[in-house]
């Protein structure tokens, strides 16, 4: 493989020597190499804003750049696309010429239009520098995000009402380019909308007291859910994917079965799929795909304990306590819960929260205490409002046991316990009612509790917690760790 930097000094003659056209960036590189035959696909049909470089490697101002344009797509990382097309290689000079590049670099931004058809490419004229590059693609990403006024919440909130939704509650009164991107990755699965801190009754509406904060919107009856986790684009991401998969950032490559938009090049095409690496370039840019559960929420102090699921308010919480969400069991219990809940998301069907608690939480080991529970793994379904618990005990943590008993809390089968005394709190401060839950433990068929009772409008608890949503340790089911880009300007930010 030729070095670059030799290319640099060789004269361009030597370069030009068949096979050797290594472009400017390594394969590890941020930027996104594209060749004429996957243009159409990765950069023009995609609905992410690119800005594509056109370049020669033995060029000066190529090698100048890049240093810049590689922080560019470190910076733009999930927000939009940056890509390079090595024009001095045989296969790219008539694509290159097709898209009327005359000198190197040439700079061009390739904007998506709404609702489909070709994208406007713009040259790029301006400063050859990270930021000024950076602020030109942001100011091009198209925005699909719905801002919401007190006078426009219920329309909001109605229209296409079995779609999914989610708010971000801010104080701003832009859109970030972050906001946006997700906007893109959830088009026509989740309808994204933004609503401001003086937007009274659409705050108070959701109970919000923080900005920014997150409510996710599954469709139908459920609740809100409100998001807890770091503002950052995976981890959103993978939130949201519990109401719908993001669209990929690109058609996937053509199989056999169906290439029919691309002819030309069929040859070429097929050679091109059963190549490895460039597989790993094409999906190297796709937005974080969720196809495992995530982890159920944790709940890692007292306070939250008794917020969630002990006050008199409290509907039906699912709580798995564990010693150490490493030991076999207790990730077999995790799991299994986990990927109830995303089923029970994906089908927009409401279930109470579950959440897991570790045993060491202060309030978890009084709960259990009163409880007479001393397993290493114990779930329980506690319904403080009405004054039950229910107690799973059979000794398999799979998949279909917490089902099937999960579903016999559902439908009201099974046996509740009475709550002791002393474990429903009195509204922590401001209520300061009587502490006796007055609640009837008469059973009330949960399927109508929980199941069609209007909760949507419930003012969703907001978690003020800026702590980290999982910590990495939890769960390694999840997906490998993504790395986390660093960024350099506030686009990253909500
Ligand atoms: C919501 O959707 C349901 C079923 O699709 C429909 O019957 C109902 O009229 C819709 N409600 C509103 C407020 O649009
Ligand atoms: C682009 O967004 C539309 C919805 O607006 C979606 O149907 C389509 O799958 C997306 N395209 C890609 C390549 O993901
Ligand atoms: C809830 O379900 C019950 C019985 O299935 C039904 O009678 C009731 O009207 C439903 N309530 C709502 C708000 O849909």
């Amino acid at each position: 493989m030729h070095h670059p930097t030799i290319c640099a000094v060789a004269a361009a003659l030597l370069c030009a020597l068949p096979g050797a056209q290594a472009g400017l960036y390594t394969k590890k590189s941020p930027v996104l190499q594209v060749d004429a035959k996957d243009y159409d696909r990765l950069i023009a049909k995609s609905n992410y804003t690119s800005i594509v470089e056109f370049y020669a490697p033995w060029c000066g101002h190529c090698q100048n750049l890049k240093p810049a344009y590689e922080k560019v797509a470190k910076n733009l990382e999930g927000l939009a696309k940056v890509a390079a097309v090595n024009c001095d290689d045989d296969a790219n000079k008539p694509f290159c010429g097709s898209m009327g590049v005359q000198g190197f670099p040439t700079l061009k931004i390739v904007r998506p239009k709404k609702g489909g058809g070709k994208p406007t490419v713009q040259d790029y004229q301006g400063q050859r520098t990270a930021s000024a590059i950076v602020e030109a693609v942001v100011q091009q990403i198209n925005n699909y995000v719905v801002k919401i006024e007190d006078k426009s919440l219920d329309k909001f909130l109605s229209d296409k009402n079995e779609t999914a939704k989610a708010i971000l509650f801010t104080e701003k009164g832009t859109t970030s380019a972050l906001l946006k991107s997700i906007a893109i990755d959830f088009s026509d699965v989740i309808t994204i909308g933004q609503a401001r801190n003086k937007e009274a009754k659409t705050v108070e509406t959701f109970g919000i007291d923080k900005f920014p904060s997150l409510v996710l919107l599954p469709g139908g009856d459920a609740p809100g859910i409100v998001y807890d986790g770091e503002m950052k684009k995976d981890a959103i991401v993978k939130f949201l994917s519990q109401a719908g998969q993001p669209n990929p950032d690109c058609p996937a490559k053509a199989d056999n079965g169906k290439a029919k938009e691309k002819k030309e090049s069929k040859a070429s095409e097929k050679k091109a799929s059963s190549s490895e690496s460039e597989t790993k370039t094409a999906t190297q840019e796709a937005p974080v795909i969720v196809e495992t559960a995530l982890p159920i929420p944790t709940i890692n102090s007292p306070e939250k304990l008794i917020k969630e699921c002990l006050t008199e308010k409290s509907h039906t919480c699912v709580l798995a306590f564990v010693s150490s969400s490493e030991d076999e069991t207790a990730k077999k219990a995790l799991t299994s819960l986990a990927d109830l809940a995303f089923k029970h998301a994906q089908s927009k069907r409401h279930l109470f929260p579950f959440y897991e608690v570790p045993k060491s939480n202060e309030g978890a080991a009084s709960l259990l205490k009163a409880l007479d529970l001393s397993g290493d793994v114990e779930i329980v379904a506690i319904n403080a409002r009405r004054g039950w618990w229910r107690h799973y005990d059979a000794a398999d943590f799979g998949h279909e046991s917490i089902e099937s008993w999960i579903d016999a809390i559902r439908m009201s089968e099974g046996v509740k316990k009475k709550l002791p005394e002393g474990i429903v709190a009195s509204s922590v401060e401001e209520s300061a009612s009587a502490a006796a839950p007055e609640a009837s433990s008469e059973p009330t068929p949960d399927a109508t509790e929980d199941g069609n009772k209007s909760e949507e409008a419930t003012p969703v608890t907001p978690e003020a917690s800026g702590e980290p949503a999982s910590d990495s340790t939890e769960d390694a089911s999840t997906q490998a760790a993504e790395p986390t880009a660093e960024y350099e300007t506030a686009h990253d930010e909500l």
